[in-house]
């Protein structure tokens, strides 16, 4: 069955989403969504303070959702490197049991995916845009458990540059169809009822939606 998870820097939203469904299986946080929380908007922030807010923010998710999994991004640009995602991901990886730690999937996000998942580490794999990168995430978690990593196709903004999203999420969820299975397939950036519907119908694992889809 696909897990459901709410797309959304604000604890009042995991609130809301709880009071409608009834449950939700997690939460995908970013440096974005966290930007638009409304007690952050239109201040300025150093790093330590927006670290101390970010933790603040994914606390009061984890708590209301305890056995869920919370999605909480390292800040990383192209430059960023795999060391300083790590010293990153082992920070805010103590702020709450239940975890997933976001990486870029690109080369360095990988390295330090290999590294973090031998620490036992979780990890969700995000801004994924073709197959290749899912290839690439299943080899450097080898190794990991079902449930610790997790791999973020983005539909919605490939349909934005004229590609299909949903085709990309039926061709990751074939190819890992012939592995072990440690690597769950998450829809992201899911902003319509067709993005729903369909990614329950190829059987995907995790979806992630805002509020409002
Ligand atoms: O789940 C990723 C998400 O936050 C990006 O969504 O709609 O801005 O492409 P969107």
């Amino acid at each position: 069955m696909t897990k459901l998870f709410l797309d959304s820097g604000d604890p009042k939203e995991t609130k809301e989403a709880l009071a409608v469904l009834g449950m939700i299986d997690g939460q995908t946080t970013n440096p974005s969504l966290i930007a638009k929380n409304p007690e952050a908007v239109g201040k300025k922030f150093t790093r330590e303070e927006i670290n101390e807010f970010y933790k603040g923010v994914v606390r009061e998710i984890s708590a209301q959702i305890p056995k869920g999994s919370v999605s909480v991004e390292v800040y990383a640009d192209a430059n960023t490197l795999a060391k300083d995602m790590i010293k990153q991901a082992g920070e805010f990886n103590l702020w709450i049991p239940n975890a997933h730690i976001k990486l870029p999937t690109t080369p360095e996000g990988l390295k330090a995916a290999s590294e973090l998942t031998k620490q036992g580490i979780k990890v969700n794999m995000t801004l994924v845009f073709n197959q290749s990168q899912a290839a690439a995430v299943y080899a450097a978690t080898q190794g990991a458990k079902k449930g610790d990593v997790f791999v973020s196709p983005f539909v919605g903004r490939l349909d934005d540059r004229g590609e299909n999203g949903m085709d990309l999420i039926k061709n990751i969820l074939q190819m890992y169809r012939a592995g072990d299975g440690h690597v769950e397939v998450l829809a992201a950036s899911i902003r319509s009822l067709e993005h729903f519907t369909k990614t329950i119908e190829f059987g995907c694992d995790i979806i992630t939606a805002p509020l409002k889809a």
